[in-house]
């Protein structure tokens, strides 16, 4: 037997699914962690279905009229980042009702315990009394699992802070085929690769860059004009001594690892190539050296999600497809679930 046909997911074609929160502007963390790479997945000729998930946003307070804003908005920087929605499939989660009721049937298979220990989960309720967060927030990584294993997904690729929910993801995969004595669904493979599957925030090295964020100064957005990405990475924080000669010199300085990384990931180089071009040299000369360099691949980016912007007709247009397509993958998998878990099916 060959290695592939050892694996769970041997019967399963080869297919990759991931999603964003459209819950507030994206930012450099989103586009090199994710956006970047799923543009390169669509090339590498396996089938891809990328998801602006909608229902997993209003776990926490959105204005109804700013997450429609925001929806297009993320739609629109999938396709300046290079997804074309003719050959992957772009859609928001909430026009597929299917993952709605995946969502519910795994409810009913994973364990609150389970929820109970996700870190994210646990970060997003601290300080604060978990009591009165949303239930939907506690229930949050069942959705995700749905909308991957919705589409029997093989490969995910993800920053590395969403790891823990594609284990969770692979537990109730387990758990469902376990129970109901099936292989009905696979175990999908996190993809967390390259330099930046972790993108620290500009003020502080050891946060994520994140959109939620209370400081803007911490975090590249994608909107942001060219003098305000300049600006941010001058006043990026580092520790004064300059680049180190050699990569284990990056250990300890989370900051200057950073920058680095995500140097590396702009320029398509491996981080000791670029320790092997600035090694030695100060924050005076690197750091302009990144603003050029976030510009250069950036300002592209932002300009065409603005002229996108300008027609949200169009947008609409290209979700609603997108939703059509999904869809069709989505039904006979939810329909085949439901009889799986004994539901009569009669019309
Ligand atoms: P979200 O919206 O927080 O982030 C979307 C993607 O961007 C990555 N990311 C980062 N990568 C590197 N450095 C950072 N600072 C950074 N910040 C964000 C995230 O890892 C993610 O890949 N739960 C998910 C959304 C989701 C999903 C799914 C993902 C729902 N269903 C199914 C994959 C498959 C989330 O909140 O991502």
């Amino acid at each position: 037997m060959s290695d592939a046909a050892q694996t769970p997911n041997a019967k399963f074609k080869p297919r990759i699914f991931s999603g964003i929160q459209p819950s507030g502007n994206l930012t450099l963390g989103n586009y090199l962690g994710a956006l970047k790479r799923f543009a390169q997945k669509q090339d590498e000729g396996i089938e891809t279905i990328y998801c602006l998930v909608d229902l997993h946003a209003i776990t926490v307070w959105q204005e109804p009229e700013a997450l429609k804003r925001q929806t297009r908005e993320a739609a629109a920087a999938f396709i300046a980042a290079g997804i074309d929605p003719a050959r992957s499939i772009l859609f928001n989660q909430s026009q597929v009702s299917a993952h709605a009721e995946l969502a519910w049937l795994l409810n009913c298979v994973a364990r609150i315990g389970w929820m109970y220990r996700m870190t994210q989960f646990k970060d997003k309720t601290s300080g604060k009394n978990a009591e009165n967060s949303s239930l939907g927030l506690l229930a949050y990584p069942s959705l995700m699992a749905a909308d991957i294993l919705l589409y029997h997904a093989t490969m995910v690729p993800v920053g590395e802070d969403q790891k823990q929910h594609l284990e969770l993801t692979r537990d109730i995969a387990a758990k469902f085929n376990h129970d109901y004595k099936t292989d009905f669904f696979p175990s999908p493979e996190p993809l967390i690769e390259g330099a930046a599957t972790r993108v620290m925030s500009l003020r502080d090295g050891s946060k994520k860059m994140s959109k939620s964020d209370p400081s803007d100064a911490s975090r590249i957005n994608l909107t942001d004009s060219a003098d305000t990405i300049a600006k941010k990475f001058r006043k990026a924080v580092t520790d004064p001594a300059p680049l180190p000669e050699t990569l284990d010199g990056l250990a300890e300085r989370p900051e200057a690892r950073n920058l680095v990384n995500i140097y590396a990931a702009l320029a398509d180089k491996t981080v000791e190539d670029v320790i092997a071009e600035y090694g030695g040299q100060g924050w005076g000369v690197f750091k302009p050296a990144l603003a050029d360099l976030a510009v250069d691949k950036l300002a592209p980016i932002s300009t065409e999600m603005a002229r996108l912007m300008n027609d949200p007709a169009e947008i609409d247009r290209i979700l609603g497809q997108g939703a059509a397509k999904a869809d069709e993958i989505a039904q006979p998998i939810l329909a085949k679930t439901l009889d799986i878990m004994g539901m009569v099916r009669s019309r």
